[in-house]
């Protein structure tokens, strides 16, 4: 049995390359933090699109990209939004350039992963778009997972990945 997550992998290994050396002067968050937050929300999307029936990779290939918009711009403000751009040229650059012989990024495949990243801080709002919602439920979990301190809009993606997982844990 082997999981085809090649396309995740190199996009990954890319994207470490560019951002490994940044320097965390004028950052929100240090970079350590958004390499480590890269690559757990990227296995957690894998594991949850597994999980929810989704496309695996693609779970994989939002949650790496999730929050380069903070990674590009130093900051958390709108970071969300602030991603669109990037995320057309790193698809672009994965089409382009990085993928070798691995199949390209379709064009629906750039609207859902591009939809996913742009509105997975409105943690309040629910959506019917099912990747945008396990997008937040993951980057919940992951920073929960890290000892984040879980409140606000954060709590209810965070239960619905306990329910999901079917973890009870003491609620404090
Ligand atoms: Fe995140």
């Amino acid at each position: 049995m082997k999981l085809d997550v090649r396309r995740l992998n190199r996009i990954l290994s890319n994207i470490f390359n560019d951002i490994k050396n940044l320097s965390d002067e004028d950052r929100d968050l240090p970079i350590k933090w958004s390499v480590m937050h890269m690559y757990t929300t990227s296995q957690l999307g894998v594991l949850t699109g597994l999980k929810k029936g989704l496309d695996p990779e693609l779970m994989g290939i939002i949650a790496a990209l999730h929050d380069i918009g903070a990674i590009k711009t130093k900051k958390r403000e709108n970071h969300a939004r602030n991603a669109s751009i990037y995320v057309h040229e790193l698809i672009d650059l994965y089409n382009g350039k990085w993928r070798g012989n691995l199949s390209l990024i379709t064009d629906e495949e750039r609207i859902i992963i591009h939809e996913a990243v742009v509105s997975h801080s409105d943690k309040d709002i629910l959506s019917t778009d099912l990747y945008i919602e396990a997008m937040k439920d993951v980057d919940s979990l992951d920073r929960y997972l890290h000892g984040i301190n879980t409140k606000g809009g954060h709590i209810n993606h965070l239960e619905n990945m306990l329910d999901l997982f079917d973890i009870s844990i003491a609620k404090s």
